[in-house]
């Protein structure tokens, strides 16, 4: 490739750390897509003659039909994907390969390439995060009036319904989503015409070939096209994000599935056995999924720590965007199946949820409420009562509404009988109306957004 400089062939060593074909063969599509666009258009400028680039074009669609065939057959002599394919076109139909590579650099090329991959990652993403959020909506529906404790600090805090919980996830995974979109739309400027660094004297068409590939517009500064790699590092940030969300989606099926919660029971399909303790029934892709999300962040801090410092334009540095981003990419992609599957065909213990959501006093807040709704008792003092409501009960061995009226009123006289009706865990839920509640009605209405969306 640069031979005429040169009196020896490189080190073997150096040959090694110089090689990135081991995972940049991942590209071969974009790189032929790429090409193809490239040469229709040297065509097109009379760059090329037609004969040329046709011949070009056929030896393309060949190598593309072999790759498809059997895989990108690694060469470490020939370093990265770009120059398998331009060696093998040689190959197929001799010097005139040679032409190809006319108004063009490796360095405009493995961005383009780049850009392009990173672009359908996010359609394939986005369409595993959808399918995750159809599993969610479907059953938040079914679980719209199943009650479970809601929880701060881990601890019961009050009562929602599972349906309210599952969709939290929804909102969560839609945001990823926008993060995606954003990303996308930022990243999708052609780099292909920016050549080494400097652009090019030939007279190409970069509105042309950033058109035939399908991208916004060609990208407006040579050195800034070919340099930067802020959208393979946005893609991770986004990736991050939506990892993290999974994490914690993850440890809730961890924990709910442990005995001494019982919420969940996942199925056979989505749990592992133990070699040693016969009764064991473990939730293993839930904590794959957990820690795939340190990985995933892991890989975004990984190009940040490439990407730091870098002076323009390019540097061989930027090989090493590649292995985070497809590291992130295949973990997430794996992660949004694994979840989906999961929660597919979890059996949810809706009366075990719903005898924790009775436990640690959790409508406490709901008699308060009542206090100051029905009694007209300021809230500071509504909540000094129940507390005190609550010592009893607890003295007592009781629930809430298991006080008795005259146990109530010796608390506080301003109590009478019609307080019973919110002290039930039921009440305390249907209460809970305002817009984004818990109420099943707020949740289904929740349900019937998503769905139309
Ligand atoms: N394999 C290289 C990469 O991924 C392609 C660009 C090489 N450019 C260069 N000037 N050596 O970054």
């Amino acid at each position: 490739m640069w031979g005429g400089r040169f009196g020896g062939g490189p080190a073997s060593l150096m040959a090694e750390i110089n090689s990135s074909i081991s995972f940049d063969k991942r590209l071969w599509r974009q790189d032929i897509a790429g090409s193809r666009a490239h040469a229709e258009m040297l065509a097109a400028q009379g760059i090329l003659t037609r004969e040329d680039a046709d011949a070009i074009l056929r030896g393309l669609e060949q190598i593309a039909a072999e790759f498809e065939a059997e895989g990108v057959t690694e060469d470490h002599a020939l370093e990265d994907i770009h120059m398998h394919v331009e060696h093998r076109l040689t190959e197929l139909i001799g010097p005139v390969a040679g032409r190809l590579h006319t108004a063009r650099s490796r360095n405009d090329q493995v961005a383009t390439d780049f850009r392009l991959w990173v672009r359908e990652a996010i359609d394939e993403l986005n369409g595993a995060v959808a399918e995750l959020q159809r599993v969610l909506v479907r059953r938040a529906e079914e679980h719209a009036q199943s009650i479970m404790p809601g929880f701060t600090h881990l601890q019961s805090a009050q009562p929602v319904t599972l349906g309210h919980h599952l969709l939290a996830y929804y909102e969560m995974l839609r945001r990823d989503r926008s993060r995606f979109a954003d990303a996308r739309a930022r990243l999708n400027e052609s780099p292909l015409g920016a050549g080494a660094l400097a652009g090019t004297g030939f007279p190409i068409d970069r509105h042309a070939t950033a058109a035939a590939l399908g991208f916004d517009r060609p990208a407006a500064n040579s050195i800034d096209a070919v340099s930067d790699r802020d959208f393979a590092l946005e893609f991770l940030m986004a990736a991050t994000q939506c990892s993290l969300h999974l994490s914690r989606l993850a440890e809730e099926m961890v924990i709910w599935a442990s005995q001494p919660f019982g919420f969940v029971a996942l199925s056979d399909g989505f749990s592992t056995g133990s070699s040693i303790m016969p009764q064991k029934r473990n939730p293993d892709a839930a904590e794959l999924v957990r820690g795939h999300a340190g990985r995933i962040s892991g890989a975004m801090l990984s190009l940040t720590m490439t990407l730091k410092g870098l002076p323009l334009a390019y540097s061989k540095d930027l090989q090493d965007d590649k292995p985070p981003v497809f590291e992130a990419f295949d973990l997430l992609m794996i992660s949004l199946r694994a979840m989906a599957g999961m929660l597919d065909e979890a059996r949810f213990e809706t009366e075990r949820m719903r005898k924790a959501a009775e436990a640690g006093f959790s409508t406490a807040t709901d008699l308060a409420d009542w206090l100051v709704r029905v009694a007209g008792v300021p809230f500071r003092e509504a909540h000094h009562i129940t507390g005190r409501a609550v010592k009893v009960a607890e003295e007592q061995g009781v629930q809430l509404w298991e006080l008795t009226l005259a146990q109530l009123r010796d608390i506080n006289a301003r109590i009478d009988k019609n307080v019973f009706s919110v002290l039930s865990i039921e009440a305390s839920v249907a209460s809970r109306t305002s817009f984004g509640g818990t109420a099943p009605d707020q949740v289904r209405l929740q349900v019937g957004k998503a769905k139309s969306r």
